[in-house]
């Protein structure tokens, strides 16, 4: 059997890598995976039923009968409720990063995520893609930006979809987030060894999926962009 290509994009918390990882799906007929909204969609649900997020016991309870679907058109189903704005609230932003520093939550939905990737053609974006869920995959992205550029990105993003915020907090938000993302003790954000680096702080969207297709397409590794 031929196993399926599998493009990683892992990084910090709004460098851009869901909005590339779609159009790049798109663009080589691939299925898009964000592991990010399944670990928002578990965050909501502890949220929902009123679990402390450090219970690690109690949210490896709920997640026996959990279940979550990503759809093709990008929409996210949490026990088949559509929660695809819902997870985007400040609440889950603000304490997903707990939720994730779980390991039995980490295993569980690595699981899940292998099994996706199996399925078909996959660009993959997170936080340990690269490093620890897909680690033979075909192409490593470590996507950044600086946390300025992203405060604002993310600020312009939510004024868009009407979720009131302010530039300042979302920044200590996102950086917050970034810190525990980076020193918790399982499958920490980190940029695989031979991940490429892309710095997306002065590049459109258009450059960055050229960027991405491009080294896709032409087999580049192994050196920063
Ligand atoms: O879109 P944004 O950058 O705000 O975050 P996200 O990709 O939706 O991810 C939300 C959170 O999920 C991250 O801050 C991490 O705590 C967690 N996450 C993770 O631990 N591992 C992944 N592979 C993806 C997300
Ligand atoms: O998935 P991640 O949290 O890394 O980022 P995102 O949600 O894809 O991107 C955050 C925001 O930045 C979106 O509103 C994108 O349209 C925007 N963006 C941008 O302005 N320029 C880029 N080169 C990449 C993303």
């Amino acid at each position: 059997m031929v196993r399926s290509k599998v493009i990683a994009i892992d990084g910090p918390a709004a460098a851009g890598k869901s909005t590339i990882a779609q159009k790049v799906a798109e663009m080589l007929g691939y299925v898009y995976i964000d592991t990010g909204a399944m670990y928002r969609a578990v965050t909501l649900k502890a949220l929902n039923q009123n679990i402390d997020v450090q219970d690690e016991e109690k949210i490896e309870k709920m997640l026996e009968d959990t279940t979550i679907r990503l759809t093709n058109d990008k929409k996210v189903y949490l026990d088949d409720v559509d929660v695809t704005e819902a997870i985007r609230q400040p609440i889950v932003s603000q304490n997903v990063s707990a939720v994730s520093a779980h390991k039995v939550v980490r295993d569980e939905l690595k699981r899940r995520q292998i099994e996706y990737a199996k399925t078909a053609n996959v660009v993959m974006d997170g936080r340990d893609i690269g490093t620890n869920v897909l680690p033979d995959a075909d192409y490593k992205i470590f996507m950044t930006a600086s946390v300025e550029v992203r405060a604002e990105r993310r600020y312009k993003e939510n004024i868009k979809r009407n979720i009131p915020c302010d530039l300042e907090s979302l920044k200590q938000e996102i950086q917050t987030r970034d810190e525990l993302d980076s020193t918790r003790k399982h499958s920490p954000l980190l940029k695989a060894e031979d991940a490429i680096e892309v710095d997306t702080s002065y590049m459109t969207i258009e450059e960055v999926i050229n960027t991405i297709i491009n080294i896709a397409k032409g087999g580049e590794n192994n050196e920063a962009v």
